[in-house]
């Protein structure tokens, strides 16, 4: 079962030439999603061979097999994580028993939609991503990007794959609508928010898959823990591709900050207008970048109380991070959360009932999760010997969704009349002239082991490759 078929058209592990059907009306759906990959993957970079990784099982030792690939010759393909013998639903109603193989029909349209959800994300970073193709800081960074991309392609054809093989018809339906959403697009964007921004500089790339793509990583262990067994599956293998995406947000913020606080060393300069004329990303703006797409991020985890979100627990569809390393009684009945909320021009903490409060918990768990990489940017610019910190704003501050939403919250957690924010807005979110001044750094590195000026080299290259590793053949 682990192996994966790589002599079919679509290379999967799910004996997919075993159901004609299936693998007929998947096969139809490829042509539009290589289409769709022509359009919307990385900008210009056809014919380029890409040093990726593929995988060719689902096992430690065979997921992240790494060659020289000719795009778009990459093989997507259908790849589940092994069934676990007597797997049993580990919360919720239907807690004890086996877990579902097929979609009960009671909790059908819900599924459909924590599926179509979450596919919908893959497909939108790949069009939020697709110029920085042109202006890749390296070979190593620009690799990268393939790979990310790749893989979000890939986590597209998971989704799709539930939906052509359990929902018929209307799951072919939402299988084409993925692929004619267009992140940003007036009359047919994506499904959140934060998919429908735009990711117009590598900074702004790096801190997204730092934060969004973390965001990736919560909900997919959430759907993990799944009573629908092919979910469960499907998400898990998804998992292990994730982290290589944070990696690359944590690795490049971290090298950009490397690089800005070695110039600040040679020269001695702290004023960021200074610091500019020497080409690298000053301090105050990677903070406000940071403060940008987290806030933005952390919406994605919707309202702070939510049926749905009860629903779905009490259903077994969705669980929480970790789950079943739990001890509760993972049916959460007559427990509390505490959340926020504004009372007299202040924030003040109330009980809720902790099911209507399961998105705040998987908020409040990528919180403390992203805190770790910002301790660790904090080592480098500690380690240069510069009294600068980077930090989380409050997690009410720039909020569009839930409670917060419409109210100002200082990054420090004031809430805050109109007129401070606007009296501050400048200094604590990315403003136009800081976004023109990175734009500005951003152009095409191609040279086998160069890197751009406002970029430190990487630490070792990817599997264990030199940094001046020819990661991009151009023909
Ligand atoms: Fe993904
Ligand atoms: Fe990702």
């Amino acid at each position: 079962m682990s192996n994966i078929d790589y002599s079919s058209k679509i290379p999967n592990n799910v004996n997919l030439s075993e159901d004609r059907t299936l693998q007929r009306a998947l096969e139809g759906w490829l042509p539009n999603y290589l289409d769709w990959w022509q359009d919307m993957g990385p900008s210009g970079s056809h014919g380029f061979d890409v040093y990726l990784r593929t995988a060719t099982s689902t096992t430690p030792d065979g997921w992240a097999t790494f060659g020289h690939v000719k795009m778009p010759d990459y093989r997507w393909g259908i790849f589940l994580a092994a069934q676990e013998a007597d797997r049993k639903v580990n919360f919720g109603e239907h807690k004890g028993e086996a877990v579902w193989q097929d979609v009960p029909g009671e909790h059908r349209a819900n599924l459909r939609r924590i599926i179509v959800t979450q596919g919908d994300t893959e497909p939108a970073s790949v069009e939020q991503q697709r110029h920085l193709g042109n202006t890749a800081p390296s070979q190593y960074d620009l690799r990268n990007l393939f790979q990310v991309n790749v893989e979000e392609g890939r986590h597209l054809w998971a989704m799709v794959y539930l939906l052509h093989k359990h929902f018929g018809r209307d799951g072919r339906e939402e299988a084409e609508a993925l692929l004619e959403r267009r992140s940003g697009d007036a009359d047919n964007p994506r499904i959140l928010g934060a998919f429908n921004e735009e990711t117009p500089d590598w900074l702004a790339f790096f801190m997204f898959t730092y934060f969004t793509d973390r965001d990736g990583k919560f909900q997919l262990n959430a759907l993990a823990e799944s009573g629908f067994d092919p979910l469960a599956r499907t998400t898990r293998f998804m998992l292990t591709e994730e982290a290589h995406h944070m990696f690359v947000g944590e690795s490049g913020v971290s090298r950009v900050i490397q690089r800005t606080c070695q110039v600040m060393k040679e020269t001695g300069i702290e004023d960021p207008a200074e610091l500019r004329k020497k080409g690298v990303i000053d301090l105050p703006t990677i903070q406000r970048y940071l403060n940008f797409h987290y806030s933005v991020t952390i919406d994605l985890f919707g309202a702070d109380q939510s049926s749905n979100a009860a629903i779905f627990y009490s259903s077994g569809l969705k669980g929480r991070y970790e789950e079943t390393k739990r001890t509760d009684d993972h049916l959460l009945k007559g427990d509390g959360y505490k959340i926020l909320e504004v009372k007299d021009g202040a924030l003040v903490e109330k009980e809720v009932p902790m099911l209507n409060a399961l998105n705040e918990v998987l908020r409040d768990d990528f919180i403390k999760d992203s805190a770790g990489g910002v301790a660790r940017w904090n080592k480098v610019i500690e380690k240069a010997g510069i009294a600068f910190r980077l930090t989380l704003p409050h997690k009410a501050f720039n909020r569009h969704i839930g409670t917060f939403a419409g109210i100002r919250v200082s990054p420090d957690g004031r809430a805050i009349s109109e007129a401070e924010w606007a009296a501050n807005v400048n200094d604590w979110l990315a403003t136009e002239e800081d976004r023109a001044y990175v734009a500005s750094l951003m152009g095409r590195v191609v040279e086998t082991g160069k890197y751009a000026n406002w970029i430190a080299p990487p630490a070792i290259g990817i599997n264990k490759q030199p940094v001046d590793f020819e990661y991009i053949r151009f023909n």
